[in-house]
């Protein structure tokens, strides 16, 4: 099948409620490839958006600084599913960055090509370079643990283990070695309770959490309000010392006063941090990012920039008809 006419069945289902009239309208330009209109990339049609030629200067990015990620070529298919269509994009060292676009266009697939997350997906094949400060990441060898501590990640739906608040935060520097608070260590005076007590404030803390549960800390974190637990998660993969936290939609299961929390730390977090976030909230990704990169349909990264000239004067006119709301 061939590219245009997938994205356009995916255009169709994500519009049809909606407005059906238009998208058999739209359908038939697009599998004709009507209003091409290559020196501008811009469709001389009203039809729809499907029929725009993306131009490379358009994700072409200058930023001052390290780039903490460089990917090349980055496909992936999930079967015979083309998820994610050739993309290459450079991102800065301790900023944010915001990728956004309708649902089911690889913003996720992106994310955990950033942490080897898509290796437990059986039917995913990656291909193309992921480099962290120029380390190869798609290659034989890497210590997949190490790279995870280094590139931790938050998901949409708070899941702290059913422990304490202090085993959360504690449960990983346990495991890699870090810490030692085990029997054995206890039994041989050699026990790191202390350590970890300075370990479980300092991670709270820098999830601006620590205010609202140090008098608790033997409760179970499942106790917690949702924005809690979503903090404490936070808290949890800073215990590792990562280099970067990716976050996948961290604020859509949460209230407003708890999303305005998380926005607050997303921006302390970036002054050590590097942070990817998706979202489909796009007031929020103009609120808390430096720069956006837009996929739309087909997995195609189309869009990549500040985010002040992608929300306010985008090249694309797809992407603005996404920000504006025409569709998705
Ligand atoms: N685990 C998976 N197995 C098979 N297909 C998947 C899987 N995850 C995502 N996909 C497919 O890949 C495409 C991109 O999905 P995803 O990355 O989740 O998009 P987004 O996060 O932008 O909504 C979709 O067509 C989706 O159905
Ligand atoms: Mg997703």
């Amino acid at each position: 099948m061939s590219d245009i006419t997938r994205t356009t069945e995916r255009d169709s289902a994500d519009t049809m409620e909606t407005n059906g009239a238009d998208t058999a309208e739209r359908a038939d330009a697009a599998s004709v490839g009507i209003g091409d209109d290559s020196a501008t990339g811009r469709s001389s049609t009203t039809t729809g958006e499907t029929d725009e030629r993306v131009l490379e200067e358009w994700r072409e990015y200058e930023f001052e600084g390290d780039a903490k990620f460089a990917v090349e070529d980055l496909d992936v298919h999930y079967g015979d599913d083309h998820a994610l269509n050739g993309v290459s994009i450079e991102i800065p060292k301790n900023s944010v960055t915001a990728l956004i676009g309708p649902s089911g266009c690889g913003k996720s697939t992106f994310l955990r090509c950033l942490n080897r997350m898509n290796d437990r997906i059986k039917s995913a094949r990656v291909d193309g370079s992921v480099r962290i400060d120029d380390e190869e990441i798609y290659q034989d060898g890497v210590n997949l643990v190490e790279l995870r501590k280094r590139v931790g990640m938050v998901f949409q739906s708070p899941n702290p283990f059913p422990k304490s608040i202090r085993e959360n935060i504690a449960y990983g520097p346990e495991k890699h070695g870090d810490i030692d608070t085990g029997l054995l260590a206890r039994l041989l005076n050699r026990s790191d309770d202390a350590e970890r007590d300075r370990l479980v404030e300092r991670c709270l803390r820098d999830a601006a959490l620590w205010e609202e549960v140090n008098d608790r800390l033997d409760d179970n974190a499942l106790g917690l309000s949702g924005g809690q637990q979503q903090r404490l998660c936070i808290a949890r993969c800073l215990s590792v010392d990562p280099e970067v936290i990716l976050m996948d939609e961290p604020a859509s299961a949460l209230d407003p006063i708890a999303t305005a929390k998380i926005e607050d730390l997303i921006d302390d977090l970036a002054e050590e941090y590097t942070v990817v976030i998706v979202t489909h909230n796009m007031q929020q990704a103009a609120r808390i990012s430096d720069q956006t990169a837009v996929f739309l349909t087909g997995g195609e990264l189309v869009e990549y920039g500040d985010t002040d000239q992608v929300f306010e004067d985008p090249h694309s006119e797809r992407v603005e008809d996404y920000i504006t709301g025409k569709f998705g």
